[in-house]
């Protein structure tokens, strides 16, 4: 079977790539290595997956709604994961064109490639940011999600509206998947835990946002998302919205203290006030997602915290490969 990954390079993409490619499958990855952070990590990402006889690297860009439609005709893959978007909501802000050309403008083109090619499964990445500010715990599904906090929980929320029109007109079977804060190998630069660590390392000061306190994340380690995303895959239902977390927010003056011990290292915090951007707490209710799709988080923080800080030291400290 054949499965395209658009942001197959990126850091959850990358997982997907992999995991599919091991059970013997056919991946052609879609990515334009855009220089949100530096291209050569996304490189290393796919080092494994360049040796796989099964693995096709399609660069090109979703706003190119020409190239996209040239791999689709030469691969014709029959499910499709698309996980390409700039990413990130405090950037965002500085770049809300940018942000809505990538997300929404190429999400309709992949929306419109797997009509025309009748897709027989069609997963969307979304993010836990459409749910807002709430105080209403843990988040649902079908929770409003109306008032979104950056452009780029805006455009996420689009794309996800989109989904549904195209599903309602043309009958894609298409899953919607809301990550929760995903960390592990590969982890992207911009995130926790890897700017807090690679400040830790250096014995520089990092921002915590009001000092940690009362700020919660629902934390969720890579290969539980990637398990939601390929059941996501596997299982195509009519049109379905699913959060993948692992609904157990850490408050984050705990998970800097937790990363002090894991590293050895002292954290030097300098708390600031919480942008607007930012909710207070993220908590994702996967009741749903294990019901439907048998998804399950099998990795507490600490474990997967601990993970991710040994690949740091082999891959980036002493610089290795990435996988
Ligand atoms: N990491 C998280 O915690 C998180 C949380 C919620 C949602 N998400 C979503 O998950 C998806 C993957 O995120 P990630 O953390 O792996 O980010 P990432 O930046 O590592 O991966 C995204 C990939 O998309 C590619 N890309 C960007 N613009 C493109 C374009 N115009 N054409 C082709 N490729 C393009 C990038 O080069 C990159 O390789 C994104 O849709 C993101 O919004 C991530």
């Amino acid at each position: 079977m054949t499965y395209l990954v658009t942001g197959g390079a990126g850091f959850i993409g990358s997982h997907v790539v992999d995991t599919l490619l091991r059970r013997g499958e056919q991946v052609v990855c879609v990515d334009n290595f855009t220089s949100y952070y530096d291209p050569g990590r996304k490189r290393r990402n796919l080092e494994w997956a360049l040796s796989q006889p099964g693995f096709t690297l399609a660069e090109a860009d979703i706003r190119d709604a020409e190239a996209l439609g040239a791999i689709f005709a030469a691969h014709r893959p029959r499910r499709v994961a698309h996980l390409a978007a700039m990413p990130g909501p405090r950037p965002s802000i500085a770049n809300p064109t940018l942000y809505e050309q990538v997300n929404v403008g190429g999400t309709v083109h992949m929306l419109e490639l797997a009509r025309r090619h009748a897709i027989e499964s069609l997963v969307l990445a979304s993010t836990s940011s459409v749910y807002g500010k709430t105080e209403k715990l843990p988040f649902v599904e079908n929770d409003p999600t109306d008032r979104p906090l950056s452009p780029y929980a805006a455009t996420k929320k689009a794309a996800e509206v989109l989904a549904y029109t195209f599903h309602s007109l043309y009958g894609t079977p298409t899953a919607v998947v809301r990550f929760f804060t995903v960390y592990g190998p590969r982890g992207r630069p911009d995130m926790t835990p890897y700017l807090f660590v690679e400040r830790m390392v250096r014995g520089e000061p990092f921002v915590l946002f009001d000092g940690g306190v009362n700020l919660f994340r629902d934390y969720t380690y890579v290969d539980d998302i990637v398990a939601g995303v390929v059941a996501a895959l596997d299982r195509p239902r009519p049109y379905e919205i699913y959060n993948l977390g692992n609904s157990q927010p850490v408050e984050m003056r705990h998970f800097v203290a937790l990363l002090e011990r894991i590293t050895g290292l002292r954290a030097l915090v300098e708390a600031r006030p919480l942008p607007a951007t930012e909710p207070p707490i993220t908590f994702a209710s996967t009741e749903k997602a294990g019901r439907l799709l048998g998804f399950e988080s099998s990795i507490a923080i600490d474990e997967g915290l601990a993970r991710f800080w040994a690949w740091y030291r082999a891959e980036i400290l002493t610089g290795g490969s990435s996988r």
